[in-house]
Formats: structure tokens, C-alpha cells, sequence
């Protein structure tokens, strides 16, 4: 007796379970409130679906509540009843009801989205007789990030140093930051680094090192930055650029009157013509630059003439040696003797002669030295 009781409790609170099961089965077939999760790109128009399915109850009104990173609160801010939709504690016009009262859906546009928006929104219906059933839908915001690359353009040496940096700042979710360098992959290294902001975003930065040799100087190197938030990746190319003081100076004949100075520097050089220790022919000589034209052939050209190349970090000088021969015969013309002497510090000297094609008589210009400088 005792224990056919038992059986029969047991047997009773078993259907009771199986019971309760049915319900909870059947309620979550039966009423669903179907959200998503929205994502958008800074400044754009984000889509907070929201959907109730599966009810032949009555709908009262659809509400709206908000906790984000600038309303941290739980915030109502929208609701939308038969008669239609109304702004709650205050009026942010961004958000626009693009649902359907009648045909249950709820949602909601946000645009001109900012980084404060960013959170969790809930989708409330309220029915009768069973009350509010919620959703909550997640708003990621995408920040594209602001690219650039530098040039540090560091001084000739031995040691390694910083060549440049590509920079992608204010990204969100953190941006990648890649060098490509392929003919240079044994003389450089990247290190990134990134930095985040209070307002979510990162700044993502990679250096790019090595030693700063001439080789390195004026090679192309690409920056290469992909984010979530940009549509393709961004793609910025950059010339590695070393600084370095003039090289040698070479004087050469552009034509029959005229020369050129040239030497190789980083940034580029710009030249003085002078006459050491003698006056300049005014009106038979013309300067344009790196140029120096003879207007006539007289014998006020004779003499020596002296070229320095400098930039901001050094000079050097190269030599031009002016003989007019004299007399009526303007065939018999002029001797040029191109007198290159370079002393590079430390290396000791070494110089460099050029026959004029076109010399009647040549009288050796010799000895000339001149010292180099470096600042
Ligand atoms: C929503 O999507 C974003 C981006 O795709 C993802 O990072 C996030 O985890 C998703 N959130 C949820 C709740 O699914
Ligand atoms: C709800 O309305 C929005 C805006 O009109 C629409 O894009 C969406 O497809 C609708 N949802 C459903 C489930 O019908
Ligand atoms: C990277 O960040 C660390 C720590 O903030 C700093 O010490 C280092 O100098 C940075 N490196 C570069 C290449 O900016
Ligand atoms: C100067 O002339 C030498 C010999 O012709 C040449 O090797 C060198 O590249 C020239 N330098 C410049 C800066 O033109
Ligand atoms: C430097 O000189 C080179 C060769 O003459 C020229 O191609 C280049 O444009 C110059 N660069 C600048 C910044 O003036």
C-alpha cells in the first residue's frame, strides 16, 4: 500500500515534468522576437532588425532601450504603438522606425552612426496578455583608419636606423600594418607597434630599420594596411630615402662653350661657380645653375674656375682650368683643361683629368688641389 503510493506520486510528478517540457517546447515554437547583429562603418546608416513571429496575441506597442558606450545606462529611447512612433527622453532624430506595426516588425534605422552609438540595443514587444518579450541586438561600429607613411631619411652610416613609418591610426578594429620589401628583405626589418584610444580605436604603427647605406637610397617600398573597416586594403608606396653629403664633383662639357657640374647627393646639391682669387667676367660669362656658358672667347676668361656642390651637410669642389689662346684667329680657340682634384677626408687623394677633343694647344693646368669640406 505504501509503496504503490510512492508509485503513484512518482508516476504523477513524471507527467508533470513531461508536461512542463510540452509548454516551454511549444511557448518557443510558438513566440520568437527575432533580432540580429548590425555592424557599420563610422558615419554611415546602421539597420537594427528586430521581428516578432509566431503570436496570435495582441500587440500593444514596440519599445526600444539602449546601453552604449554613450548612453551606459539602460536608456529607452523609441517606442511605436498603433497610432505611431514617439522619441522618449529627448529626441535623436537619427533613429527612424522602418518596421511595420501591424506586420509585427519592429525595426529601427540609426543614421550618421558615431562611436558613442556603439552597444547593445533591445527590441521590447509588449503584448497582451503575455507581456514583453525581448531580443537584443549587438551594434559594432567599423572606424577605417587614416593611413600615411614617413620618410625619416636618416644620415649615411654604419648603424641601423629608422628608415620610415607607415602609420594607420584611429582604426577600429585594429588595422594591419605590413611592409612589403621584397628586394630588400636582408637590409630592413619592420617592427609595429599599436596604441589604443580611449574611444576605441587603435593606432597601429610599424617602423621600418636598417642601416643606412647608398643602396638602400631612393628603393621603393609599398605599405600595405587591411582593416575590416576599409573595403580593400590600402596600398601606399614610399622611395627610402638616405641622406648623404656631395660626392665627387665632375665638371663635363655640355657643348662647345659650355660645362656642367655634377656630383651625386642626397638631398640634392646645389652648386656655386667662383674664381678663386680673381675677378669675374661679368659680361662674357653666364651661370645657371650647375651651368656655366662662355658668351665670348676672350682672353678675361683665362684662369681658374671653381664649382662647389653643397648640400646641408657637406661641400665639395671641382676645377676648370680656362686658357684662350691669343691672337686674331678665331679657330684658334680656346684650351680647356677640366682639373678635378678631390681630397675625401680620411681617404686621401685621388683626381681626375679630362683632354679637351678640341684643344689647339695645351698647356699643362697642373697641380691645382683643392680641399674638401665636410660640415
Ligand atoms: C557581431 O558581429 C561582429 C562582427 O562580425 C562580431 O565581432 C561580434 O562578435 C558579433 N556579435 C554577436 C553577438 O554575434
Ligand atoms: C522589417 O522591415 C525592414 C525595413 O522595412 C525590412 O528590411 C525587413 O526585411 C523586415 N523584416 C522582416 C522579417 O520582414
Ligand atoms: C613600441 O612601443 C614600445 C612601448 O610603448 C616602445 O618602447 C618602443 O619604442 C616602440 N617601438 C617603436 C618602433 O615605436
Ligand atoms: C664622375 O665621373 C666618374 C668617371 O667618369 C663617374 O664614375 C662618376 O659616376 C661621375 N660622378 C657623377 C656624380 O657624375
Ligand atoms: C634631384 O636631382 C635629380 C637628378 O637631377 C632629379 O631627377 C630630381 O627630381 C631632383 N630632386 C629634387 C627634389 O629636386
Amino acid at each position: 500500500m505504501c509503496r504503490s503510493l510512492s508509485r503513484s506520486l512518482s508516476l504523477l510528478l513524471s507527467l508533470m515534468l513531461l508536461d512542463d517540457l510540452f509548454n516551454l517546447h511549444r511557448s518557443s515554437i510558438a513566440l520568437q522576437v527575432i533580432g540580429g547583429n548590425a555592424t557599420v562603418v563610422l558615419g554611415e546608416t546602421a539597420i537594427l532588425p528586430c521581428k516578432l513571429t509566431d503570436t496570435t496575441e495582441l500587440l500593444t506597442q514596440i519599445s526600444w532601450q539602449r546601453m552604449t558606450r554613450g548612453k551606459p545606462v539602460n536608456d529607452n529611447f523609441f517606442t511605436v504603438t498603433s497610432s505611431g512612433s514617439t522619441y522618449v527622453n529627448g529626441n535623436d532624430r537619427r533613429f527612424k522606425f522602418i518596421g511595420n506595426f501591424d506586420a509585427h516588425n519592429g525595426s529601427l534605422q540609426l543614421s550618421d552612426v558615431t562611436l558613442l552609438d556603439e552597444g547593445s540595443y533591445s527590441c521590447i514587444f509588449t503584448l497582451f496578455p503575455s507581456g514583453n518579450h525581448r531580443t537584443a541586438i549587438p551594434l559594432n561600429v567599423l572606424v577605417a583608419p587614416i593611413t600615411s607613411v614617413k620618410n625619416y631619411h636618416p644620415l649615411m652610416g654604419n648603424e641601423e636606423d629608422l628608415l620610415a613609418t607607415c602609420t594607420a591610426a584611429g582604426s577600429r578594429p585594429p588595422a594591419e600594418v605590413k611592409w612589403t620589401y621584397s628586394t630588400l628583405s636582408e637590409k630592413v626589418k619592420a617592427i609595429t607597434n599599436s596604441t589604443q584610444h580611449a574611444d576605441g580605436t587603435t593606432t597601429t604603427v610599424s617602423s621600418l630599420f636598417g642601416v643606412p647605406t647608398r643602396d638602400i637610397n631612393q628603393q621603393p617600398v609599398l605599405c600595405v594596411v587591411t582593416s575590416s573597416a576599409l573595403s580593400k586594403a590600402e596600398t601606399l608606396l614610399l622611395t627610402l630615402q638616405v641622406h648623404f653629403s656631395p660626392t665627387e664633383v665632375n665638371i663635363s662639357e655640355i657643348s662647345k662653350d659650355s660645362f656642367e657640374c655634377s656630383t651625386e647627393a642626397n638631398p640634392n646639391a646645389s652648386f656655386t661657380w667662383s674664381r678663386p682669387g680673381q675677378s669675374w667676367p661679368q659680361s662674357a660669362v653666364r651661370v645657371d645653375g650647375a651651368k656655366l656658358q662662355f658668351l665670348s672667347i676672350t682672353s678675361v676668361l683665362n684662369g681658374l674656375y671653381k664649382c662647389e656642390a653643397s648640400n646641408l651637410y657637406g661641400r665639395k669642389y671641382g676645377q676648370l682650368y680656362v686658357y684662350v689662346t691669343s691672337g686674331t684667329c678665331t679657330a684658334c680657340w680656346v684650351l680647356f683643361s677640366l682639373l678635378l682634384l678631390l681630397i675625401p677626408i680620411g681617404v686621401g687623394a685621388w683626381w681626375y683629368f679630362k683632354k679637351h677633343p678640341r684643344t689647339f694647344s695645351r698647356p699643362s693646368g697642373e697641380g691645382q688641389q683643392e680641399e674638401t669640406e665636410n660640415l
